[in-house]
């Protein structure tokens, strides 16, 4: 078993797609074990995004991320990073395939609706960020069936 951290974007929650998102990873039968919402401020971002402080995105992506609401999601299953990143697609939408997130909703390579961790250890610096009151663990039977 594995926790990821998920956001969905401004651009996902302005658009009225936190539901479905949200869906998609229920119905795969991954567990939400953790869930705000949140105005992101320049500090969060920084500390999310800081392994990319630099590069030439850098500045249009911290000020996207800050600009209006978005939804932060710990979510939990097996192989649940690996999962969920197939779940989300590529990070450009005309690259991502179809039946991704990315791949069905959206032609933008940086308003992309949904971030999703990259390795084991990314979640956990990033959950421990983003969640650093700990999330919730419960039993669900259905993981007996995977
Ligand atoms: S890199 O350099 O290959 O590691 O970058 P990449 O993995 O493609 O992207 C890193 C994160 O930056 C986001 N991104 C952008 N945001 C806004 N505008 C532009 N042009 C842009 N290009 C990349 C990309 O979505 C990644 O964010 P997350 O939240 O991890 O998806």
């Amino acid at each position: 078993m594995e926790t990821t951290f998920i956001f969905v974007k401004p651009d996902g929650v302005q658009r009225g797609l936190v539901g479905e998102i949200l869906n998609r990873f229920e119905r795969k039968g991954l567990q939400v074990v953790g869930a705000k919402m949140l105005r992101v401020d320049e500090d969060l971002a920084g500390k999310h995004y800081a392994e990319h402080e630099g590069k030439p995105f850098y500045p249009g992506l911290i000020k996207f991320i800050t600009s209006s609401p978005i939804m932060a999601f710990a979510i939990r299953g097996v192989d649940a990073v690996t999962v969920s990143r197939t779940l989300i697609g590529a990070t450009n939408g005309r690259k991502a395939d179809p039946g991704t997130i990315r791949g069905d909703f959206g032609l933008s390579g940086g308003f992309n609706m949904i971030h999703g961790s990259d390795s084991i250890e990314s979640a956990n610096r990033e959950l421990a960020l983003w969640f650093p009151e700990g999330t919730l663990e419960y039993d669900k039977s259905s993981n007996l069936w995977t």
